[in-house]
């Protein structure tokens, strides 16, 4: 990575709602920009709104209102979106402001003057959509292939920029530099339209038909292209010419967009840049299409828009960050839903992430006073060590890569591993005798130290989660670096005895349905698993590994107390002993076959490491098992020996 990274996203229209399409963008180039920070880069993030143009005029007319007054009330819901998601611009430009419209001005004016721009009556295809004239090579089947509609045939007296001139040296650049437009197929694709003329481009719109916009300084019957207008945001958000910001940050700008403005930002924007006398942008990095569950384009246009806002009010800003980063491979077209994400979270963040921290939490509290021993390491922990110390170069590879799924999946298998390390070294068997407690904080210290490492490693993607993480076991943030070294996690560190609950688990029925969860039996939730291994990936012909057996901790518990929860006729609620290790609550769907005072004093098995999940307001902590064949008869299993509440049961 540079040391400076001035990263940008498209400035959006404000003829709309923000939707999951400027979300997946913006979250990407602000996890970027965090990984940035996170790496001791002086960084600057720039997101805004486009709000001239035709599209933009037409939108204010269909509800009655001024256009300003139109893009004032949409720029502020951009604003607020960005909030949402956490989203950590440094400015946020709109083309309304004196500031844009006083740097086009003279940028027009300078350019006139040197005598690239002329007039020219026009004829030719024209998208509203698009705002601008197609050329016969983009028309699919009559229609535009971004919009789906037919271009209207208009002719008009406009201002031309003398674009095609620099249609060679582009070429040559964009061949040269490799990097410049990634991924590189979509630099195959501007070099092959650049491998023809590209004609000039028509940069002005009449004011009697578009009255919305910048007007030309030479002549005020004709307003700015809001294209032209737009794409100058990249440098008068900096201050051009003059401003500090843009001697610091311009050189090393890479700009995120969306393959639907390719053409602008690779041919006309560098076009423009050279005609400025202003040196080139560093990079365009160009991602693909989310496409809805009708596996069509989301787009305003479209009207298949799913809102990301409301998932986050749902599932955390967190999630909805982490799934698009994590399952959307950059620069291709891939199709997101609500189902997906409430997956990738139970996955990575509630199972494997949050089990962890909460075991290993609760073991330190009971066993350890809550503080963070000092470690004696040995052989059996090199492992983990290495990898966790090694981890931040293949991050910092990978983001620089532009491949942040494959970033945060290192991140992830390193979880896992630290899972099995858990899992091998069987820490709630250590804290048994005083003689293995030694052991005992040495594991639960490599834990800790291996998610203060995750932490900050997560914490672009992640931003509240990664903090939450580290308050919950105590620790301090720091930078990629931090994460190269080892027990930095201070011995001695005081770990909070009540923390909130990092990532309970996600339902989709109990979100999508707005009700509660349906009651199941216990049995019926085991059937269930089964069919989601069966259809999972990595479950090939349904069989598991041992060491899939062994991330489930079942032990057997004893019931102290039970009673039926109110309003339901299948829930009952237990408190349940695991002797050491506490007590638990846990609320099972048995009540057709249990009656509530049949079962104290009975020993059960308990699935020990399941996520808490709330039902009917209460916090079940974990799932009994129980057996139903297929009359719906219904049995508890339960050890025929009268073992001590808290064996582990394999
Ligand atoms: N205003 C112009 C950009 C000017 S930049 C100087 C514009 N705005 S837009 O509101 O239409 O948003 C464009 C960007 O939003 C796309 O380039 C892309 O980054 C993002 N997306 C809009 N719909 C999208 C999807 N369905 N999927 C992924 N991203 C898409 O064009």
């Amino acid at each position: 990575m540079s040391r400076i990274a001035y990263l940008t996203t498209p400035l959006y229209y404000v003829n709309g709602q923000p939707h999951m399409g400027h979300a997946y963008t913006t979250v990407v180039a602000d996890v970027l920009a965090r990984y940035h920070r996170l790496d001791g880069d002086d960084t600057y993030l720039l997101t805004g709104t486009d709000e001239h143009g035709e599209k933009i005029f037409t939108a204010a007319a269909a509800v009655g209102l001024e256009p300003q007054a139109y893009a004032d009330g949409i720029a502020a819901t951009f604003v607020e979106a960005w909030k949402e998601l956490r989203i950590s611009n440094d400015d946020f430009l709109r083309t309304t402001e004196a500031r844009h419209i006083s740097v086009v001005t003279s940028v027009l004016q300078q350019v006139y003057d040197q005598g690239d721009i002329y007039f020219d009556e026009y004829e030719g295809l024209y998208c509203v959509g698009c705002e601008r004239f197609l050329t016969d090579r983009e028309i699919v089947n009559g229609k535009c292939p971004d919009h789906g509609t037919v271009p209207e045939k208009r002719k008009e007296g406009n201002y031309f920029f003398r674009m095609d001139k620099h249609r060679q040296w582009l070429a040559e650049h964009i061949r040269t530099t490799p990097g410049f437009i990634r991924p590189a197929r979509y630099a195959n694709e501007v070099l092959s339209i650049l491998s023809e003329s590209i004609g000039d481009l028509s940069m002005s719109r009449p004011r009697s038909r578009v009255p919305w916009g910048i007007g030309l300084p030479w002549d005020d019957d004709h307003v700015t292209y809001v294209w032209f207008d737009a794409l100058i945001n990249y440098v008068s958000a900096l201050g051009y010419p003059d401003g500090e910001l843009f001697g610091r940050y311009w050189t090393q700008a890479r700009h995120f967009i969306g393959k639907d403005i390719l053409k602008t930002h690779a041919i006309f924007w560098p076009t423009m840049l050279r005609a400025m006398g202003a040196p080139l942008y560093a990079g365009l990095n160009v991602g693909g299409f989310l496409m809805g569950s009708d596996g069509q384009k989301m787009s305003k246009s479209l009207g298949n828009v799913v809102n990301p806002f409301e998932l986050s009010k749902r599932y955390s800003a967190d999630a909805v960050r982490y799934y698009l980063a994590k399952d959307v491979p950059y620069g291709q077209d891939s199709a997101v839903s609500e189902k997906a994400l409430v997956e990738r979270y139970n996955a990575d963040l509630a199972n494997d992430l949050g089990n962890l921290a909460s075991r290993a939490r609760a073991l330190l509290l009971r066993h350890l006073d809550g503080r963070l021993p000092e470690p004696v390491q040995t052989d059996a922990d090199q492992a983990v060590i290495a990898t966790g110390i090694g981890l931040a170069a293949h991050v910092r590879e990978q983001v620089g890569a532009l491949r942040l799924s494959a970033a945060l999946e290192e991140v992830m298998q390193f979880v896992r591993q630290l899972n099995r390390y858990f899992n091998d070294e069987q820490p709630w068997v250590l804290a048994k005798n005083e003689a293995s407690k030694p052991r005992l904080g040495t594991v639960l210290y490599n834990c800790v130290e291996g998610l203060r490492i995750t932490s900050i490693l997560l914490e672009p993607a992640l931003p509240d989660k990664a903090v939450q993480l580290r308050d919950s076991l105590g620790l301090k943030g720091g930078d990629l670096a931090s994460t190269e070294t080892w027990g930095l996690a201070p011995a001695g560190t005081v770990i909070p005895a009540e923390a909130a609950l990092l990532f309970p688990r996600a339902e989709l029925e109990e979100t999508q349905a707005g009700s509660q969860p349906a009651a199941q039996p216990v049995a019926k939730t085991e059937k269930k698993r089964e069919k989601t291994e069966k259809s999972g990936p990595a479950a090939g012909d349904g069989q598991i590994s041992i060491d899939d057996f062994n991330r489930v901790e079942l032990r057997v518990a004893q019931v102290v107390a039970c009673e039926a929860v109110p309003r339901t006729d299948k829930l009952l609620k237990l408190t349940l002993s695991l002797g050491d290790l506490g007590e638990r609550t846990v609320v099972s769907g048995i009540a057709g076959s249990y009656a509530p005072q049949d079962l104290p004093g009975r020993r059960v098995v308990l699935v020990a490491n399941l996520q808490p999940a709330k039902l009917r307001g209460i916090v079940s902590q974990g799932m009994i098992l129980a057996a139903e064949d297929d009359d719906g008869n219904l049995a508890l299993v339960h050890p025929d020996k009268e073992l001590a509440p808290g064996a582990r049961v394999r």
